[in-house]
């Protein structure tokens, strides 16, 4: 595997490459890597392009209290973990080499970022879309693949490559999950083993709340407030949202009668914690 923070060397191993006729798979990640990630990975080798990895914790997208310092990073770890999973490159750049001088210009994709984690992260999306612009300007990938635990981050880079005619494919990968249900996420480490026994009840929920839309339940507001009283009666957890929202625009919804997505995100001590489910629907004849 070759690696390189620098972004001119990147640029001449991936233009080697393309020369060669080679088709350039990217999988952006922000490191502390997981069975997600290798996920992903494995999705990007499978297409059988020059598979490029990104770690970068991006400061652009932490609002000002947010867990940017002490965001868990790994280098030599990751870097071992994504050898080992067959990578062509590693890219991790510095925060200089991203951004050598303070940022004026954006991407922002309005509207979707507004809901969700949009509402209480503000700035958070136009800091991945502008990081991610970067990264896709920086190694001109075919394919980028996202996890869908980011449900509305994959949604917005799609629309985001849409809108700008971007020359990419985005592919959305599940959410990968442990054995007991908990999805897997870099911040899980940071849960005390109590916390961790609690926060199985977002997947519980999720799966619980699924059943009921598949035995007819039709009302939003009901799903989100089955949610909201499970996750209170058996947990500390406090609620950030739980929205039941049209799985391909994020749009509100009031009776269920397309594919929804139902999201979630809960703070459990100071972990922040988010996790979705798509549910699809018969429609009613
Ligand atoms: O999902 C993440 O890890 C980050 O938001 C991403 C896409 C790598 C951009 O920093």
């Amino acid at each position: 595997m070759q690696r390189t923070a620098n972004i001119t060397e990147l640029r001449k191993l991936v233009a080697e490459k393309k020369r060669l006729g080679k088709a350039i798979a990217l999988v952006p990640t922000m490191g502390y890597l997981h069975r997600g990630h290798l996920t992903l990975i494995e999705n990007a080798k499978q297409t059988g392009a020059y598979v490029v990895v990104s770690i970068f914790v991006n400061p652009l997208q932490f609002g000002p209290n947010e867990d940017y310092a002490r965001y868990p990073r790994d280098l030599e770890r990751d870097a071992r973990l994504v050898e080992e999973a067959g990578v062509d490159l590693l890219f991790h750049p510095s925060v200089e080499e991203m951004y050598p001088q303070p940022m004026v210009t954006f991407v922002e994709v309005s509207q979707l970022d507004k809901v969700l984690c949009g509402a209480n992260r503000p700035g958070h999306f136009r800091g991945v879309t502008t990081v991610v612009s970067k990264l896709f300007h920086i190694v001109q990938p075919d394919i980028a693949f996202f996890g869908q635990k980011d449900y509305q981050q994959y949604l917005i880079i799609r629309r985001m490559v849409s809108d700008l005619n971007l020359p990419l494919e985005v592919r959305g990968v599940p959410i990968v999950r442990e054995e007991d249900g908990l999805a897997l996420s870099s911040r899980n480490v940071f849960l005390s083993a109590e916390q961790r026994q609690e926060a199985l009840i977002l997947s519980r929920s999720l799966r619980e709340a699924e059943g009921l839309i598949k035995n007819g339940e039709r009302s939003a507001r009901e799903i989100e407030e089955f949610i909201r009283k499970t996750i209170s009666r058996e947990s500390q957890g406090l609620v950030d949202y739980i929205e039941v929202r049209d799985a391909d625009d994020l749009s509100d919804v009031v009776n269920i009668e397309r594919p929804v997505l139902i999201a979630l995100a809960v703070r459990f001590g100071s972990t922040r914690l988010i996790d979705n489910k798509v549910v699809e629907v018969e429609p009613d004849v």
